[in-house]
């Protein structure tokens, strides 16, 4: 099985749990590089006003082409209640091009709230397994580590066919 494991992060988090998920499952990575300036006050303000009226991201051109997996990681943080603009936006070009998906999100306490059902809208199909989805306080300090297994102990079970990671 091929994975891309592939996020947005704005401040750390996602990507921390993403390069994991990419170490357990021996996948891609690929980071999303939106062109807004997110830093700060300002950039914490305009993502968030972004993420509610859904505004679309300028994406730079991605490394990897989502059709050469057989599964797609699609890592977000949870911004406005759901997912963020460059996630968003990845979907809305590539989503054609996703033969499965799997979804994982960081939030600051708030949970996944809309973020799955937004995705899967996206997507025009339903995820392949539960999310997985990870408080700030839990990932910086390292405990994610029973629900990240239990996340990738699924994504595995998907393909029984191939080796076990
Ligand atoms: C614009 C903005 C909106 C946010 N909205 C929410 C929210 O609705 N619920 C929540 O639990 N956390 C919210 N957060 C917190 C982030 O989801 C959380 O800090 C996440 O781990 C950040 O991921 P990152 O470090 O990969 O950027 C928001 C953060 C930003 C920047």
């Amino acid at each position: 099985m091929s994975i891309l494991a592939l996020y947005y992060s704005r401040t750390g988090r996602t990507k921390k749990v993403a390069e994991r998920l990419s170490a357990l499952l021996k996948a891609d990575l690929e980071p999303l590089h939106d062109q807004d300036d997110r830093r700060g006050f300002l950039g914490y303000v305009r993502s968030g006003r972004d993420a509610i009226l859904k505004r679309p991201a300028i994406l730079q051109p991605l490394a990897h082409a989502p059709a050469d997996y057989d599964l797609v990681v699609l890592g977000s943080p949870i911004w406005a209640f759901t997912i963020c603009s460059a996630v968003r936006t990845f979907l809305e070009q590539h989503a054609p091009a996703i033969r499965r998906a799997a979804f994982f999100c960081t939030h600051g306490g708030g949970g996944a709230a809309r973020a799955p059902a937004e995705v899967e809208s996206l997507l025009g199909s339903p995820l392949a397994v539960p999310v997985l989805s990870l408080q700030d306080r839990i990932v910086d300090r390292g405990e994610g580590e029973t629900e990240i297994a239990r996340f990738v102990e699924s994504l595995v079970a998907l393909f029984p066919n191939s080796l076990r990671v």
